[in-house]
């Protein structure tokens, strides 16, 4: 096993050499796993258009490293443990031996439907056991899995099916959330009725919804199993061949597929795994994301499965059937590190005391926090309530493009300071940068956060357009991967991540687009156009508020706004949908006709002056009638 941090000074001298000589130290743990032929290097970069391979040439599949390299010693050990969305409902167990023989064998159901190494296979799936193996079954047979986030709407889905030009869908007949139960198949076949490369859907029944089985296309997961064997040989990957496509929201137009490689993803996620929770081999480790995002994929599935790890997988939501169900479920399974989003903290601080008093919490040992800042209060509460003050939290900061963690305290081994992700794993090189790309060195400094030196885990490409993924990341800062973020380093070189520098707004720890949230409120027949910005959320971290010019002829305002919530629910999905909608005159614009942002954002914060240089808009005066009206917005 490659080396564990076990004190500060080993962070300090790790990080140091992982500066200093990044080859050996990335060799010294990758030569830990099963690499069915060695890499002839380890790294080769240029972050100009960009490039970047890790351990060039090496063979491997990550599954083996999952599976072969463990079962020896680890086949008795729960790998999953699945606690469905309802407590009555009895819960599943899988040990390493169990989900290997699933993985392997749907990995044949696969191939036996015609998937083969390289092809697009499409999960839109609830969290059950099932998408994990189907993820795995996928890489198995080097099939690349691209999870669609199951609260997506049929128009994203089918967006992201045409984008990777799938062949399969991987789903269920419905979705149990709480006291809800979606239709999922439903969602898929409207889907479909977009889309032209699918040739097959594959359907768990898991909510016994009724639902449509195409002949020839829509196959039941259970039948397809029957007489399946469950031996199968791991295809051979090359460590730069693709793992999977995941689709993310940028500033601009459509989501892009961000793509990630077998061999540097499979180590960083365990180095990183590994290291920031400080896994003991008996440990039940908890993390409560969804698998639709990269936080499910690193953190559920693949960096503690190639650790070894007991991974336990929720179904349901953190309220039902009480909001003391995410502590019921930490108590029941004496679950030791425990990994959420600041979103769910505040929501369940909202609830008081009350809902956490009748558990112990007696077992958990690290919280962990990802996705959006924690604010202070937020993160003394789940110090003090949740981690009876016991606990490090680690305050987990990175990208679906950096595939693992970047910046994080190691729990228990590097300080911790509230509100701060604060200081870079080993083998990660931040840089502070101006708006002019001049480097801020030194401490209690603030910029845009880039990265100079790839580490395993970096994106590989945007999938089918290479370009995007140089003018989104490699373009703004020559030589730098640029990251979206701001950041501060204080006095004592601890980073602050202040959140998006760019226009992607943050609503619960998802991404969203301002742009493809405007093109979905523009799509209502009634607006005539429309801008979004983000605004401070008690719960959500970042709302969404909506300014739209709209043709009010036959509308009242509350029922153009709900239908207006209906259209992007549509469109993007519930999650996009605007807290906030102002109906507006006009929106202030230069005379070359850009929106300008920066006085709506001041506006949807709450300031109503300091403006700065309005002179150079269009018409100054729809500034001071958007603040008249302010008090509409709902
Ligand atoms: O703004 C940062 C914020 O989430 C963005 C990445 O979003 P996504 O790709 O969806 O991945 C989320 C899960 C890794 C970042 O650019 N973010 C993520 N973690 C933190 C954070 N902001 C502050 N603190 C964090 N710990």
């Amino acid at each position: 096993m490659a080396r564990k941090i076990h004190t500060l000074a080993g962070y300090i001298h790790e990080y140091q050499r992982s500066i200093l000589d990044p080859d050996a130290f990335w060799t010294q743990i990758a030569e830990t796993f099963h690499w069915q032929k060695n890499w002839s290097s380890v790294v080769e970069w240029e972050f100009e258009t960009p490039s970047v391979k890790w351990f060039v040439n090496g063979k491997l599949n990550i599954t083996e490293n999952i599976f072969e390299r463990y079962l020896h010693t680890k086949k008795n050990k729960p790998a999953i443990i699945w606690e469905p969305n309802d407590p009555k409902e009895a819960s599943i167990t899988l040990t390493y031996l169990e989900l290997y023989e699933k993985t392997c064998q749907f990995a044949n159901v696969l191939i036996k439907n015609g998937v083969v190494k390289g092809d697009r296979v499409i999960i839109y799936m609830p969290m059950v056991p099932e998408a994990a193996i189907a993820m795995l079954a996928c890489a198995r047979i080097g099939a690349i899995h691209s999870v669609v986030f199951a609260g997506f709407s049929a128009n994203s889905l089918s967006d992201r099916i045409n984008d990777c030009k799938a062949k399969m869908v991987l789903t269920s007949d419905g979705n149990f959330r709480g006291a809800k139960t979606f239709p999922v198949k439903e969602v898929v076949d409207e889907a479909l009725k977009t889309t032209s490369t699918i040739e097959k859907v594959i359907v768990l029944e898991r909510t016994k919804t009724p639902v449509n089985m195409q002949k020839g296309r829509d196959f039941w997961w259970h039948e397809e199993l029957e007489g399946v064997s469950k031996e199968n040989i791991a295809e051979t990957m090359d460590s730069e061949d693709t793992l999977f496509i995941l689709y993310t929201s940028g500033s601009t137009g459509k989501p892009k597929g961000v793509v990630h490689s077998c061999g540097g993803y499979m180590i960083y996620t365990y180095y990183t795994f590994k290291n920031v929770f400080q896994y003991s081999d008996d440990d039940v480790y908890w993390c409560t994301a969804d698998i639709g995002w990269i936080t499910g994929h690193s953190y559920i599935v693949y960096g503690p499965l190639l650790e070894g790890a007991t991974t336990l997988m929720f179904e349901g939501v953190p309220t039902y059937p009480n909001p003391g169900r995410f502590w019921a479920i930490v108590d029941k399974y004496k679950v030791n590190q425990f990994y959420t989003a600041p979103t769910a903290i505040r929501a369940l601080e909202a609830y008081g005391l009350d809902p956490v008093l009748p558990y112990k919490l007696d077992s958990l040992k690290v919280l962990g926090t990802v996705g959006e800042p924690i604010n202070e209060e937020a993160w003394h509460w789940y110090h003090d309530h949740i981690g009876k003050g016991r606990c490090p939290i680690v305050d987990t900061w990175w990208q679906t493009e950096t595939g693992g963690i970047l910046i994080s305290p190691l729990a228990g081994i590097t300080p911790t300071k509230p509100a701060y992700a604060t200081l870079p794993l080993p083998g990660i090189q931040p840089i502070i940068v101006d708006n002019d790309g001049k480097e801020l060195k030194g401490n209690s400094v603030e910029g845009n956060l880039c990265i100079k030196y790839p580490w395993p885990g970096i994106i590989r490409t945007t999938w089918g357009d290479h370009d995007r993924c140089y003018q989104s990341y490699f373009s703004q800062f020559k030589g730098l991967y640029f990251t979206g973020d701001g950041v501060k380093r204080d006095e004592d070189g601890y980073y602050r991540i202040l959140g998006r520098v760019d226009d992607v707004i943050n609503v619960s720890g998802h991404r969203m687009g301002t742009a493809e949230v405007e093109n979905a409120i523009n799509e209502h027949p009634k607006v005539i156009e429309s801008a979004v910005v983000g605004y401070p959320h008690p719960i959500k971290g970042q709302g969404i508020y909506a300014f739209a010019i709209c043709d009010m002829s036959d509308r009242s305002e509350d029922n153009l706004k709900n239908e207006i919530r209906v259209t992007v629910s549509n469109i993007i999905g519930p999650i996009a949908k605007p807290d906030k909608i102002q109906i507006v005159p006009g929106l202030p614009k230069t005379r070359s006709g850009k929106i300008m942002r920066r006085i709506l954002r001041k506006i949807a914060n709450g300031e109503h002056d300091n403006f700065g240089d309005i002179s150079t808009l269009l018409d100054p005066d729809v500034v001071e009638k958007i603040i008249e009206d302010v008090d509409s917005a709902s």
